[in-house]
């Protein structure tokens, strides 16, 4: 029986993970955090190899497997902070070279859309919100393609800046989602869609000069951000349900840890018949469940990484969703 190891460390988060038969044995992450300010590679690069060997060891012994039984290291390669992933590659160099296993590069962006499969979607539109990335991607063809997505920032660093703008530290998702359920009165801000593209820069300096000028509530303006926002990401996602003639959506990236735009979601897809699907929180930001998860369906399918090639793998820093040749599906 396969037991598959995954390793996450494309940006804040080092987590690791033990997969069998796509069961999940466990799955133990933690987090670069900081009080004021945003993420600094190099600090979340010295988090990663500060508790690497910690959060392994705990993660074997949740799942109750000995390092031995371990048949393959799937690990993130790209996209994401170079600094950061070469801890992960690393780690995984170690680890093979240590139990004479192979390895399996795994793109970040793929394995939070393929961890949906857990929700029981089959073919769905994704909706991929995350802090770097912002698309509407559809499989066909040997290819996760991408209807549509953000011109210029990706709605997690969106609200994470808007976050700092209000000096709370990183990452300000949650933090933003608490004051917008407070706030009562909706602010107009700027709607930008265009085709099926989003863009958020403008809205995040609007954003800023009604912070500045110390003239609006921050919990109405954290409501009027979410409703703003979330409205442009469900009108693009409804119009690729409408566009492909898809039946599910799923949500996946860690901004779909918010609940106001589950709900939106929810609210589109039971409009037009479609049904929704949503991973658990744990899956749904950076984790190693969902790298081990995928690394098991493509080590299946005989993708992996042994011997000398190992020394020549490399991170993939700017990897995009739509490079990747999907040969597993
Ligand atoms: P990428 O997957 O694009 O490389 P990432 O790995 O940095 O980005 P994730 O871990 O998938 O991102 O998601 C982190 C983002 O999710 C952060 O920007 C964080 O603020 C946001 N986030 C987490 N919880 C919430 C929430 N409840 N509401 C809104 N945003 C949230
Ligand atoms: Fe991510």
């Amino acid at each position: 029986m396969t037991i598959i190891l995954g390793i996450e460390s494309t940006a804040h988060t080092f987590g690791i993970s033990l997969v069998r038969k796509g069961k999940i044995l466990s799955n133990i992450r933690r987090s670069y955090t900081t009080e004021k300010g945003g993420i600094i590679p190099l600090d979340a690069a010295k988090h990663h190899q500060e508790n690497k060997k910690e959060i392994y060891f705990e993660a074997l012994e949740s799942s109750g497997v000995s390092e031995e039984k371990i048949d393959a290291i799937a690990v993130s390669q790209g996209p994401g902070l170079a600094p950061c992933l070469l801890e992960g590659m690393k780690f995984a160099k170690e680890l093979s070279k240590k139990l004479e296993k192979p390895i399996i590069p795994v793109n970040h962006c793929i394995a939070h859309l393929e961890i949906g499969r857990t929700t029981g979607a089959k073919d769905p539109v994704m909706l991929y919100v995350s802090g770097a990335n912002t698309q509407i991607i559809a499989y066909s063809f040997f290819k996760f393609r991408i209807f549509g997505e953000t011109l210029d920032i990706g709605v997690g660093n969106f609200i994470d800046n808007f976050a700092r703008y209000m000096g709370i530290g990183f990452p300000g998702g949650p933090a933003i989602q608490e004051l917008a359920e407070k706030g009562k009165k909706f602010i107009e801000l700027p709607y930008k869609v265009k085709g099926m593209d989003i863009t958020l820069s403008g809205i995040l300096t609007n954003l800023r000069q009604k912070i500045e000028s110390d003239k609006y509530n921050i919990n109405d303006l954290a409501y009027s951000m979410q409703e703003t926002v979330f409205a442009m990401l469900v009108e693009t996602a409804e119009r690729a349900l409408a566009h492909t003639g898809k039946k599910e959506l799923l949500l996946g990236g860690g901004v779909a840890c918010n609940s106001r735009l589950q709900e939106m979601c929810k609210i589109m897809c039971k409009e037009r018949g479609a049904k929704f699907f949503c991973p658990s929180n744990n899956l749904l930001q950076d984790n190693g469940a969902m790298i081990a998860f995928l690394g098991e369906i493509m080590f299946k399918k005989g993708i992996n990484v042994q011997g000398k090639a190992i020394n020549e793998l490399d991170i993939k820093p700017r990897q995009r969703t739509d490079d990747v040749e999907v040969k597993w599906r």
